[in-house]
């Protein structure tokens, strides 16, 4: 089941970043989203944040050492990428599936390597791990 975390501004502040004031849902720098240990390696988890009508979605990935976080969102045709809740992998989990058209990206940096948008690149949601804790960064 998909994760999904509330965001009130007064729990995660404000963020100066032109993206977060373009959506009002995206936590601001500093908020926990899990622990680490909650995150299948190699796997991926979804997050949802929610202030009145704006809606901020993304997931983060892990494999190994990696850990990244991208906006839920293919360039494709800006459908959320998974179908069915935490299937943001494929079987390998060596990509990053869109179930819309079957798309995949690197988990690296979200580069699409393969389908109709490829050349594009999924948009980045900094995070960082703090012991054994994910945040927004
Ligand atoms: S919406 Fe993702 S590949 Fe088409």
């Amino acid at each position: 089941m998909r994760s999904r975390a509330s965001s009130k501004r007064s729990s995660f502040g404000r963020s100066s970043s032109p993206l977060a004031a373009s959506d009002p849902a995206r936590p601001a720098a500093g908020a926990r989203l899990c622990a680490l240990a909650e995150i299948a390696d190699p796997g991926a988890k979804g997050f949802r944040f929610r202030v009145g009508e704006a809606l901020f979605a993304g997931f983060v990935v892990r494999r190994g050492a990696l850990v990244a976080g991208y906006v839920d969102r293919c360039p494709h045709a800006g459908w959320p990428l998974a179908a069915l809740d935490e299937r943001f992998l494929t079987r390998s989990g060596e990509h990053i599936l869109c179930s819309g058209h079957g798309a995949l990206f690197a988990l690296a940096d979200g580069a699409c390597v393969a389908g109709p948008c490829s050349g594009a690149q999924l948009a980045s949601w900094p995070i960082e791990v703090r012991d054994g804790e994910v945040f927004t960064a």
